[in-house]
């Protein structure tokens, strides 16, 4: 344990120190203590005695376009100190970052002191922040941005800091007078607080209302679904995926999850309809220039800039070369991101290899992203049908800011290298907006009659795992569980999580749950419903662990429930969910 842990312990825990250690450091501990204590006085400021409050009210004119700036974590996790912050803020500048749009300069975890003061404050790390959160904030603002810091929606952050979780409003009312505009809130133990995301989250929307400072609420939740639930009513945008790693499987996952694949059922082709001006998927933030080549640095930017992604640099900006600067700076590759239209991105084209994207823009054109993954270079072509347009049409290179002239039809990258691509404007500007392809309707995904719904017949709004196959178990055969066959129900393989929405217009949820019988392994499988997601904690059905030849049965009241998760455990089991079904009046 280092003194300054020590120091901690000794003004504001309880924990024990071993007597020995204590009389070796405790002299020089009664010289620091003083100094620290005014340390934290500057890290945790006054606070204003009262403030202002404002209706709610989301439309806040927030986020219009996804948020630009930089976080500290990719390239630096919780090693961040006062310096590299305010070097990183004087390199946004003199890097023409912050001119090309890159304007929240965001903290993330470990600013904190490992405890609250006496009175619950939360205080910036008086080692690594000694003037404290305000004076910093101060300085990123006297540089022409603005202030974003991290916290955390569980009683602990997840470097395990002190979370809000029970501060909420205390929190955003220190975050308004530190002068933050940006809040990032991660989930980490936030299923402890056993509130379903949106009780949660509504929380922190209005305590940030009443803090009478406009602040972005950003929210990590790991890919949970709060694009499903109503996300965009309390937050401005919200994760799709896991953490982003600085390599191209990472960046296809996270790509992926927001732009096309089966997280939501594969009907939805991506979470574009859940994006829009105020409310933005977030993939996850930059790792251009973490990437081991230039050509992954640039598709990276190319695949974020069509999903309108926030644009959170994540690099070293004291030391950027100029063949990243300009990547993250490409004016007109950025204005595709910042399009004011808001379209998200989506595929029109994917053979598991080569891929095509389609972004419609706000001037009556589109952006076209065509790229190749194989080992093996491609041509990769672009149909004008599969992006709503005909004839004879205008194509720009937008990297090389080039007209390449007019193509009939169709137009052809060719000779992709591996992760090579083109991102081109295609039309021209002024005439009608082009469609994008119509949203799912609501009655697909959720429930809106009376009496049975089986839940294999409607669209899940989120799955984790290998979940579901519908109305057959994962050999292709009839479900069947202990001798007894179903013809409806959801099928999973090993652990998995799906997200079905009820609106509220059920009454009661029924299965018979249990291990299918072609499993010929004798693993065993858990089976729970959850009121709201994983983080509501609120299990209203568990089966505890089942083994093969048994079956249970489930009734549930779901009255009044918005959404259910049904979560299998287990390992390479295949289990069913057979008969699944909400019953409403
Ligand atoms: C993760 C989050 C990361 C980063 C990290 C800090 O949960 O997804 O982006 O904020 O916590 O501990």
């Amino acid at each position: 344990m280092n003194a300054r842990k020590l120091l901690l312990n000794n003004i504001v825990s309880s924990r024990k120190i071993p007597p020995a250690y204590y009389i070796n450091v405790h002299m020089i501990l009664k010289k620091v203590k003083a100094f620290s204590l005014i340390l934290l006085a500057i890290g945790c400021y006054f606070l204003p005695a009262s403030s202002m409050f404002i209706k709610p009210d989301k439309d806040d004119g927030l986020a219009l376009t996804p948020p630009m700036g930089w976080n500290s974590w990719n390239i630096f996790q919780a090693d961040i100190n006062q310096a590299k912050i305010k070097e990183t803020a004087d390199a946004m500048v003199s890097s023409g970052m912050r001119d090309a749009g890159y304007n929240y300069l965001v903290i993330d975890d470990g600013w904190m002191a490992e405890q609250r003061t006496s009175d619950g404050q939360l205080c910036g790390d008086p080692q690594k922040f000694p003037l404290g959160m305000k004076s910093l904030g101060d300085y990123i603002h006297s540089k022409g941005l603005k202030f974003g810091l991290y916290e955390c929606r569980g009683y602990l952050t997840c470097q395990k800091l002190p979370g809000s979780y029970y501060h909420e409003e205390q929190d955003m009312k220190t975050f308004a007078f530190w002068g933050v505009d940006y809040v990032k809130l991660d989930g980490c133990y936030a299923e402890r607080n056993k509130r379903p995301s949106d009780v949660d989250l509504s929380i922190y929307s209005e305590a940030i209302k009443k803090s009478g400072r406009p602040m972005v609420l950003s929210i990590s939740d790991f890919g949970n679904g709060s694009w499903a639930w109503g996300a965009k009513d309390f937050t401005h945008l919200w994760r799709t995926s896991y953490d982003i790693r600085p390599n191209m499987e990472s960046i296809f996952y996270c790509a992926n999850t927001s732009g096309g694949n089966g997280v939501i059922d594969s009907a939805f082709n991506g979470l574009w309809q859940f994006a829009g001006p105020g409310h933005w998927n977030d993939p996850d933030m930059l790792e251009v220039g973490n990437l081991t080549s230039v050509i992954q640095d640039k598709l990276h930017f190319s695949l974020w800039c069509m999903l309108a992604a926030p644009l959170m640099a994540g690099n070293d900006l004291r030391e950027m070369p100029d063949s990243i600067r300009n990547i993250l700076t490409a004016k007109e590759v950025i204005a595709v991101d910042q399009d004011p239209r808001g379209f998200q991105g989506y595929k029109v084209f994917d053979n598991g290899k080569q891929q095509v994207y389609n972004k419609p823009l706000s001037a009556g054109t589109t952006a076209v992203l065509l790229l190749n993954m194989d080992k093996e270079n491609a041509d990769v072509t672009v149909h004008w049908d599969q992006i709503g347009l005909h004839g004879s049409q205008k194509v720009r290179d937008l990297w090389k800011e080039t007209d390449l002239g007019y193509f009939n039809n169709f137009f052809v990258a060719k000779n992709l290298p591996q992760y090579g691509h083109l991102l081109i404007k295609v039309g021209t500007p002024g005439g009608k907006m082009i469609a994008g392809p119509q949203p799912v309707p609501v009655e697909k995904y959720t429930v809106t009659r009376d009496g049975t719904t089986w839940l294999s017949d409607i669209y899940y709004l989120m799955k984790q795992g290998d979940a579901p196959v519908k109305d057959k178990n994962f050999k292709g055969k009839e479900i069947s569980i202990a001798g007894i066959q179903y013809k409806k129900g959801l099928s999973c393989q090993t652990s998995s999580r799906i997200m079905y929405s009820l609106n509220g217009k059920a009454d009661r949820f029924q299965a018979v749950v249990g291990i299918d019988d072609a499993y010929r392994g004798d693993a065993t499988a858990q089976f729970k419903v959850y009121n709201g997601d994983y983080f509501g904690g609120q299990v209203l059905f568990d089966s505890g662990k089942l083994g093969k030849d048994s079956a249970m049965k489930v009734d549930v009241d779901v009255k009044e429930v918005k959404y259910i998760l049904l979560t299998v455990d287990g390992k390479n089991v295949e289990a069913d969910w057979a008969d699944a079904k909400v019953i409403a009046k």
